[in-house]
């Protein structure tokens, strides 16, 4: 099969060759002020922790409250939500928030907030971040995981569509999970 080079400038890869979740990643500050941002560049790392880990600016205010308070909340956006976080993306602090729609409530097992409205939340503690210029990546032990319990009932087809995760591909671009098949073994 012939392949054509792209340039190794991501920002050229068109298509984006590897779609992320969609998530919105919850703080809050020293002083306990809530702050949610939409994350695409997410993934699982090890079993073991288990581990996760995100990738951000360093000037973002998530960056700079994971530093501070050593916690974050990876909150699983569902498919009807996909365009909320665009629109979270434009605002900024105090505005964000209010505007968002979004309802932050108590997390179990740490003291960033959850968001109410997403299915599902990977309560963390901060673990390590590995430093790319103005880029890192955080990463995250798992010390809770909650779902809604009706993601839980059913088969996997059922599960993952009333999961519903969303993917970012590019620019304001997404796409949702798609049927959900099982290999024949
Ligand atoms: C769908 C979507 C995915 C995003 N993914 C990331 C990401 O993976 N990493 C990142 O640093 N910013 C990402 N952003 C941009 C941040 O959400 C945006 O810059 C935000 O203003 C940062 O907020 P904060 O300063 O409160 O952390 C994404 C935005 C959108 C709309």
């Amino acid at each position: 099969m012939v392949k054509v080079a792209l340039p190794l400038d991501k920002y050229e890869w068109h298509p984006s060759m590897l779609a992320g979740q969609i998530v919105l990643v919850s703080t809050h500050d020293a002083q306990g002020y809530p702050n949610v941002a939409p994350k695409s560049w997410v993934t699982m790392v090890a079993f073991t922790g288990p581990i996760v880990a995100f990738g951000c600016n360093v000037t973002h205010v998530t960056y700079a409250n994971v530093r501070e308070t050593g916690e974050f909340v990876i909150n699983v956006l569902s498919e009807s939500l996909a365009a909320r976080a665009w629109a979270l993306s434009d605002l900024h602090g105090d505005q964000r928030l209010r505007e968002s729609g979004l309802t932050v409530v108590a997390a179990s097992n740490v003291a960033a907030p959850l968001i109410e409205e997403c299915p599902a939340h990977l309560e963390c503690t901060l673990d390590d971040v590995k430093v790319y210029g103005d880029e890192v990546f955080i990463f995250g032990r798992v010390v809770a995981a909650l779902i809604d319990p009706r993601c839980t009932e059913g088969t996997p087809l059922d599960q993952y569509g009333r999961l519903a995760p969303v993917f970012f591909l590019e620019g304001g671009t997404f796409s949702g999970l798609g049927p959900v098949r099982r290999v024949q073994q």
